[in-house]
């Protein structure tokens, strides 16, 4: 049972002050600027994104009369132009959809797909080296973009407001523009080095020879006029006439293997959501191509009956057992995971009751070494953005979408202003390479046409007694499917206030490297120490998560858009 339950204004209250039971171990929340922005309570409706104009514009949508779906379609192009770093119209995502009609959400499936012509060693040179870049920046790392396809099918199935509607937002802030705020200047700085290779990208944000800083006003012309374009035309306002052609052009000027037949090829799937229960709330989360739901469920299920609920979230006995849980996960992950359209993968032994019983049984006192966890890993980046909208009435969206890494190729369409992906790095470029991120690649995940690259992203909807109850997800690479999980656990199993769930201090094993990272500062000195006598690393470093949360609380609803980030809840 939750604590907080009898006002509003007592919720807020003790939400900011921390309710939690005094027999429990908490690090201290994560460093933060708190501010109001960041929570919000409402009867009829909540949104939780990383972009304040965002959440502007699905506020807007409502007001309008127009439903979740609108909202999160207008978030979903708004967010394009806010966090160019992060996401936009020349990447892909997965989006939930549960209305009380549905007996379980729809899983969306527009992930970017690699190209016709993309083939398992097109990253390698003629001695089977992998070629240093080729996936992360320019023309060779895009993926077909799968995100116009899959939100204006979204839109067109359940949307009431019309489509000019719903983008007028989006086409606003980019035709006027916006300040530069410190998450992008960061971006802008950290990846000056590759926007500077394109002339195309060099325009948009770069002025008088040099990249744009805080502060600075951001105008994206180019990219307004590509979304006046899909706002008039629909979807064959990008994947059909002018802004293909300029897409299929730019390919061509670089030697890259994007062709008008991929885009006019481009299919969102349906796909049926991952389910997963825990102790009597039913999970569902994204099924591959993304990890993020079966892992989900599988962390889950192997921590279910040991209680720790009575430990606290940060307590030894917890951080050993779902740290060893996450390090299965992983193991299992680069071994099994990849495209289901492609390859087998045998989904339910992984989210079964029965495996998660056999994990628990292998994990004893102390932590498990690498060599005994069978398996290798994967790739990816710690961009991406997240957005959670509900309704009073039980209309869920959640929808983590992405361009991979900051700033995806580094290389805009010319004249489009559409950032294309970096996405076919999140493919193994070779079996047993490791990556970015010292990981491993299996074959589950090598690149074939049509093919769509593994991915860790996790929207997810938690159901109580056939209702929504929870609503969440985060960008953040590998760390998504742990930190959805981790804000699970601390709002389900050791029942922390919302804000607290998701303010709290979080850690990451994913098996290589064979570490615990944790937020910072860090676990409590005694709790780390204890660790380190059952054999781990600890490494002290941000996971990078911003996690989106709403919650069905008291016939309100409550939304948190994390505090580490720049994000925005609001609600009425
Ligand atoms: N590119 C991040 C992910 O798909 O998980």
């Amino acid at each position: 049972m939750h604590k907080l339950k009898i006002m509003i204004f007592s919720f807020i209250f003790f939400s900011n002050c921390s309710g939690i039971k005094q027999a429990t171990i908490l690090a201290p929340l994560a460093p933060t600027e708190i501010k109001s922005e960041h929570e919000s309570f409402g009867e009829k409706f909540m949104i939780a994104s990383q972009g304040r104009n965002s959440t502007t514009a699905g506020k807007k949508m409502f007001k309008l009369g127009g439903n979740a779906v609108d909202a999160a379609a207008a978030i979903s192009f708004s967010i394009s132009v806010e966090r160019p770093q992060s996401t936009g119209i020349g990447g892909g995502g997965f989006m939930l959809i549960k209305t009380p009609a549905m007996d379980e959400p729809l899983a969306l499936d527009f992930r970017e797909k690699a190209p016709l012509k993309a083939h398992a060693k097109m990253y390698l040179d003629k001695n089977e080296n992998i070629i240093k870049n080729k996936s992360l920046n320019g023309i060779f790392s895009v993926g077909t973009p799968g995100l116009v396809a899959g939100v204006l099918q979204a839109h067109k199935k359940f949307g009431k407001l019309p489509l000019h509607i719903v983008m007028e937002p989006a086409i606003t802030l980019a035709s006027k523009g916006f300040k530069i705020y410190p998450e992008l200047d960061r971006a802008l700085k950290a990846k000056q080095k590759v926007l500077e290779l394109f002339p195309s990208t060099k325009k948009i944000f770069f002025r008088n020879n040099k990249v744009m800083k805080l502060g600075d006003l951001l105008i994206q012309k180019d990219l307004a006029k590509t979304l006046e374009t899909i706002a008039k035309k629909g979807l064959d306002g990008f994947y059909k006439g002018w802004v293909a052609k300029k897409i299929v052009k730019t390919s061509k000027k670089y030697g890259g293997l994007i062709r008008k037949n991929d885009l006019l090829k481009y299919n969102v799937v349906n796909r049926k959501p991952i389910k997963g229960e825990y102790k009597g709330k039913v999970i569902y989360s994204m099924a591959p191509p993304s990890s993020g739901g079966v892992h989900v469920v599988q962390i889950l299920n192997t921590i279910e009956n040991d209680g720790l609920g009575k430990y606290g979230p940060h307590h030894p006995k917890t951080v050993h057992l779902v740290s060893s849980a996450m390090q299965q996960a992983f193991a299992d992950r680069a071994r099994y995971l990849g495209d289901s359209d492609f390859v087998r993968v045998p989904i339910g032994n992984l989210i079964s009751k029965k495996y998660a019983k056999k994990i628990r049984e292998s994990i004893n006192d102390k932590s498990k070494k690498i060599k005994s966890v069978k398996a290798g890993v994967f790739k990816e980046h710690d961009e991406t953005t997240h957005f959670s909208v509900a309704d009073s009435v039980g209309n869920v969206v959640v929808s983590t979408q992405t361009i991979n890494g900051w700033f995806g190729s580094g290389l805009v369409a010319d004249g489009t202003g559409i950032v294309l992906n970096n996405e076919m790095d999140d493919f193994a470029t070779k079996v047993g390479a490791s990556n970015l991120f010292g990981a491993i690649g299996g074959s589950n995940n090598l690149v074939a046409p049509m093919k769509r690259p593994l991915s860790s992203m996790s929207p997810t909807i938690v159901l109580k007694d056939n209702q929504p109850l929870l609503a969440l997800g985060t960008p953040s690479g590998t760390r998504i499917l742990t930190c959805v999980t981790s804000v699970i656990l601390n709002y389900l199993e050791h029942e922390l206030p919302l804000y607290d769930a998701v303010a709290a201090v979080r850690y990451h094993h994913q098996w290589s490297p064979d570490e615990i990272r944790v937020d910072k500062p860090g676990f409590p000195i005694s709790v780390k120490k204890e660790l380190e006598n059952k054999g781990y690393k600890i490494n002290v470093k941000n996971l990078g998560c911003s996690i989106q949360a709403i919650v069905y609380e008291n016939g309100f609803l409550h939304g948190v858009s994390d505090p580490r980030g720049q994000g925005m809840s609001y609600g009425e």
